[in-house]
This record gives structure tokens, C-alpha cells and sequence, in this order.
């Protein structure tokens, strides 16, 4: 008697084609018969997710116009509100500038009460909850006229962390209401004053920047429409400012001073 091989009876194994075809079929005209009926139940009446044929449609109406009608329909409360936003920016390039009745003796003071120095960066006059620079830059990037006050446009770069280099002016800053620490030396130091116009070659010439540019790179933040009314210039629409307005020289160099190696001395 020789071994079959060959198991006798069907185990695990490739499942035969025979039953997989009808097994598919049936399971396939099920979902297709599920679908159809799923989608085509009735509107449950009452539900709030329904909308229901009738009067409510008016309403539905007035919130959601055509774009067609958006074109034509007369603007309510908000909807202008990208307009709005550009009327509080003040005056544009164009507008013309008169320095008549302007002080620029006042104007230089209260420039300079909020700095230690003229170029140091100016203490901040409003609480902040300082959250991020974009929040800053919303008032200071433009510059904006609220109530009466004009938040002056920053004069450089848009770096990240406004608070990093500008303070809040009062408490919660503690520094003002602590006591004087009697071990630390009086502070003797003496900042720069603020030019107060700049040298011409002639009368109507244009006068020379009396002042360094690190740190005003944005001219129009002091001398444009948002600027001090003192402060501003004449020609806010001209582009090229240091075209006809020549630097110092002697403002942007660094004091010379002799290099450390030559005092050394040497065995
Ligand atoms: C809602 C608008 C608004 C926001 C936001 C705002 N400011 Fe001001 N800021 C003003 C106004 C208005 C003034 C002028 C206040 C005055 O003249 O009394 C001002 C003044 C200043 C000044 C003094 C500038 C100068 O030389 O006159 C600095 C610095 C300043 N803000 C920094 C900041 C920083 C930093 C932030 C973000 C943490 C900030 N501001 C957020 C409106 C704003
Ligand atoms: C690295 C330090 C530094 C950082 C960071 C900085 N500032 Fe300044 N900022 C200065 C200095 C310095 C000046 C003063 C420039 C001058 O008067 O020469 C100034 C000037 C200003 C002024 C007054 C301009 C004027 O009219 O005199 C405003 C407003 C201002 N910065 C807002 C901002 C805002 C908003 C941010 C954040 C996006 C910011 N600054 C980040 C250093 C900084
Ligand atoms: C942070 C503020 C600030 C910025 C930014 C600034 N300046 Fe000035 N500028 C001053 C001050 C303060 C004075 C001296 C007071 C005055 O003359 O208005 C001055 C004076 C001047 C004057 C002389 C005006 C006169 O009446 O004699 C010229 C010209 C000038 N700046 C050009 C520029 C140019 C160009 C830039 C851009 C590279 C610039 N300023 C950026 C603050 C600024
Ligand atoms: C085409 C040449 C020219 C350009 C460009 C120019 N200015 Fe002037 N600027 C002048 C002349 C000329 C004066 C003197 C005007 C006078 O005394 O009547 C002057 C005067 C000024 C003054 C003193 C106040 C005043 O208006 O009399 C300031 C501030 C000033 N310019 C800032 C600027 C700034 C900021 C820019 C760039 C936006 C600029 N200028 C671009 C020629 C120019």
C-alpha cells in the first residue's frame, strides 16, 4: 500500500472560485440597494438640520445674496471695514503738507521725553499685553489716528520681538518703584540731543540728514504724514529721499580710535 500524498478532505487553503463570484455579487447588490435607500429618506419635519420649503426661505434670502446683488447692495455696518481701516492711516503720500503754525521746538521735546537719548529706542506710552509683533505692527507699520493720537509708524525693519528693545514707560515695569540701591554709583551718563535742522549749502538748498541712519532706514516713519507735525516734510511724495538730502559722513563712521595691539608692549 502506497501513501496518498494528497490530503482527502478541503482545509485552509486558496478558497475555491467557485463560491467567491456568487458571495461578491451578493454582497455588492446589498450596498448598492443600501445606498439608495439611505439617500432617500424623507426629511425628518421639525429638525433643525432640515430646511423646509415656505416662509423661512425670505429669510434665508436676506442673509445670502447673489453675488450679483453683492455687487450693487448699499454697504452696512462692517462691510466697509477694509475702507475704514485705511481712513484711520491719516493722510496719504499725496496729500499737501503745510508746516505753518508748527513748533518744531515742542515736537522735538515730546520726542524726547520718551527717549534716553536721541537713536535710543522710545519707552512705550500705552500698556501692551505683548503677545506678538504682529499685534504691534497693526497700529506701527502704517502708523494710525485714533482719538486724536497718532501711533507713529516704527523707523526700521519689522523685527520679531518688539518688547526685546522698547518698554512699557510705567508700572507694571518695577524699576520706578523700587528703592535707589545707595551701592550703585549715580548715573552721570549724558545721551545725545536730537539736531534740530540740518546744515544747507544754500538758502533753499536741501539740507544734509543731520542725523545717522541705522535704525531709520524708513524715512516717512518720522518725516512723512504720521510723523511729528514739525518733523514732516514738504514732499512726501518724492521717493528717493537721499537723493537730493546728502548723509554726513562724519555721523556714520565709527569714532577712530587706535587699535589695542598698537599700545601693547612685547618682551
Ligand atoms: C491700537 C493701536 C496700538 C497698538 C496695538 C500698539 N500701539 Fe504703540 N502707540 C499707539 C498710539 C496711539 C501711540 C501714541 C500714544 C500717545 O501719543 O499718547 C503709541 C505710541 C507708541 C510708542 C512711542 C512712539 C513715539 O516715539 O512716539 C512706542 C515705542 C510704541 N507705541 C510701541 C508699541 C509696541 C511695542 C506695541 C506692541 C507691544 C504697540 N505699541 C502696540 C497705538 C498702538
Ligand atoms: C533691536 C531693537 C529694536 C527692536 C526689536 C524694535 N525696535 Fe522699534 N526702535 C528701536 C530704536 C533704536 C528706535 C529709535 C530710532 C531712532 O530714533 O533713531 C526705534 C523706534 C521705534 C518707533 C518710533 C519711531 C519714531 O517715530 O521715532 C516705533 C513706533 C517702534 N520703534 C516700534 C517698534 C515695533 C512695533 C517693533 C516690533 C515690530 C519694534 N519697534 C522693534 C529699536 C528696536
Ligand atoms: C526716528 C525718526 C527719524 C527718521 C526715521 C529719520 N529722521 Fe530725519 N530727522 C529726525 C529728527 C529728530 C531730525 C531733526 C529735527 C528736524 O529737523 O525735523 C531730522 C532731520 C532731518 C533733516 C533736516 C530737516 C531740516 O529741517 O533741516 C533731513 C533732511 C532728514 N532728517 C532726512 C531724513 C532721511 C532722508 C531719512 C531716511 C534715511 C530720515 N531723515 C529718517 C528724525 C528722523
Ligand atoms: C528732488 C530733491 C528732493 C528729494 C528727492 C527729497 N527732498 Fe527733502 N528737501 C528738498 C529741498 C530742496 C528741501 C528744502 C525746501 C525748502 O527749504 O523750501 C527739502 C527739505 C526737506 C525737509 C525739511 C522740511 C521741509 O520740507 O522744508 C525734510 C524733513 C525733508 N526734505 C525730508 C525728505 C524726505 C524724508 C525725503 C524722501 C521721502 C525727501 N526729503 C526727498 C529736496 C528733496
Amino acid at each position: 500500500m502506497s501513501a496518498d500524498p494528497q490530503p482527502t478532505t478541503p482545509g485552509p487553503g486558496p478558497t475555491r472560485p467557485g463560491m467567491l463570484q456568487p458571495a461578491l455579487a451578493v454582497v455588492l447588490g446589498l450596498a448598492v440597494v443600501g445606498f439608495f435607500v439611505g439617500t432617500d429618506a424623507p426629511p425628518i419635519e421639525g429638525s433643525p438640520l432640515v430646511q423646509s420649503d415656505g416662509d423661512n426661505d425670505a429669510h434665508i434670502d436676506s442673509f445670502m445674496p447673489t453675488y450679483s446683488d453683492a455687487q450693487t447692495r448699499a454697504s452696512g455696518v462692517g462691510m466697509d471695514w477694509d475702507k475704514e481701516l485705511a481712513s484711520l492711516r491719516g493722510d496719504g503720500r499725496t496729500a499737501t503738507v503745510s508746516l505753518e503754525g508748527t513748533s518744531k521746538a515742542d515736537d522735538l521735546k515730546a520726542r524726547a521725553n520718551l527717549r534716553a537719548y536721541d537713536g535710543a529706542p522710545p519707552t512705550i506710552p500705552h500698556a501692551v499685553r505683548q503677545s506678538s509683533a504682529a499685534e504691534c505692527l497693526a497700529c506701527h507699520d502704517a502708523g494710525m489716528q485714533l482719538r486724536g493720537r497718532v501711533a507713529r509708524p516704527m523707523s526700521h525693519a519689522p523685527y520679531a520681538s518688539c518688547t526685546q528693545c522698547h518698554v512699557v514707560a510705567e508700572a507694571p515695569m518695577p524699576g520706578p518703584t523700587l528703592a535707589p540701591d545707595a551701592t550703585f554709583a549715580t548715573n552721570t551718563f549724558v545721551g545725545l540731543a536730537s539736531p534740530v535742522a540740518g546744515p544747507r549749502a544754500w538758502d533753499i538748498a536741501p539740507p544734509v540728514i543731520p542725523h545717522r541712519q541705522f535704525m531709520r532706514e524708513r524715512c516717512m516713519s518720522c518725516h512723512g504724514p504720521n510723523g511729528r507735525d514739525a518733523m514732516r516734510s514738504t514732499h512726501p511724495d518724492r521717493q528717493q529721499c537721499v537723493q537730493c538730502h546728502a548723509a554726513q559722513s562724519g555721523l556714520e563712521q565709527r569714532p577712530v580710535l587706535p587699535h589695542p595691539s598698537a599700545q601693547e608692549t612685547r618682551p
